[in-house]
């Protein structure tokens, strides 16, 4: 009996981009089930609370349309190869942007796989378009007043907005 196939897809998202997307729709075609695991605590401060940032993924994944399997979003703040285990998982996917993404993934990988030998991380490449995006840029370029809406999706957008226009109105 072949056993159901279950990815996890972590990461810190926030914001979520089109470039996390583009990985999420293509990790879909690989697993029956994928869990995107949103961080609580990655070393980031985070402008998104934990909370935000999950209703966040959730509403961009369900405007997504061609998504090829099950895919759940769920918060996790212990090690991400026990929230692997928690959830059956036997991969953990991970986009792979430019070469400076490299090291920390082949640092952050070997730990996982000494942890947890039996859980297999898989690398998606970034497609051009999104090899140079990252959440920390799209909140820069953002707050100083230039145009994301390319790089992420409109209800990010809003969401941006709505949390930059707060830090102004609390000053
Ligand atoms: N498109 C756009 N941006 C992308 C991207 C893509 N395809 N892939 C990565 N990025 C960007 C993210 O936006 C993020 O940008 P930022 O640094 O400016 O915020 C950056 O690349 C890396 O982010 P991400 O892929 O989301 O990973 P992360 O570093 O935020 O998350 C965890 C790392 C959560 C997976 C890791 O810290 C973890 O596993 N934590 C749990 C604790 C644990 O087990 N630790 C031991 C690990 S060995």
């Amino acid at each position: 009996m072949s056993k159901e196939r279950i990815g996890i897809y972590p990461g810190t998202f926030d914001p979520i981009t089109k470039g996390h997307l583009h990985i999420i729709r293509r990790a879909s075609k690989l697993v029956d089930k994928l869990v995107i695991g949103v961080a609580g605590n990655a070393g980031k401060t985070p402008i998104f609370n934990l909370e935000e940032r999950v209703e966040m993924v959730k509403t961009d994944i369900a405007n997504l349309h061609d998504k090829y399997c099950e895919i759940k979003v769920v918060a996790f703040d212990n090690l991400l190869i026990d929230f692997a285990k928690a959830h059956d998982a036997q991969f953990i996917i991970r986009g792979l942007r430019a070469v400076s993404d490299f090291e920390y993934e082949f640092q952050m990988t070997g730990m996982n796989a000494k942890l947890a030998p039996d859980i297999e991380t898989i690398f998606l490449m970034a497609s051009d378009s999104w090899q140079f995006v990252s959440s920390s840029f799209v909140k820069e370029i953002y707050r100083l007043g230039g145009d994301m809406k390319e790089v992420v999706t409109p209800h990010v957008l809003e969401l941006l907005a709505e949390k930059y226009q707060k830090k102004i109105n609390n000053i």
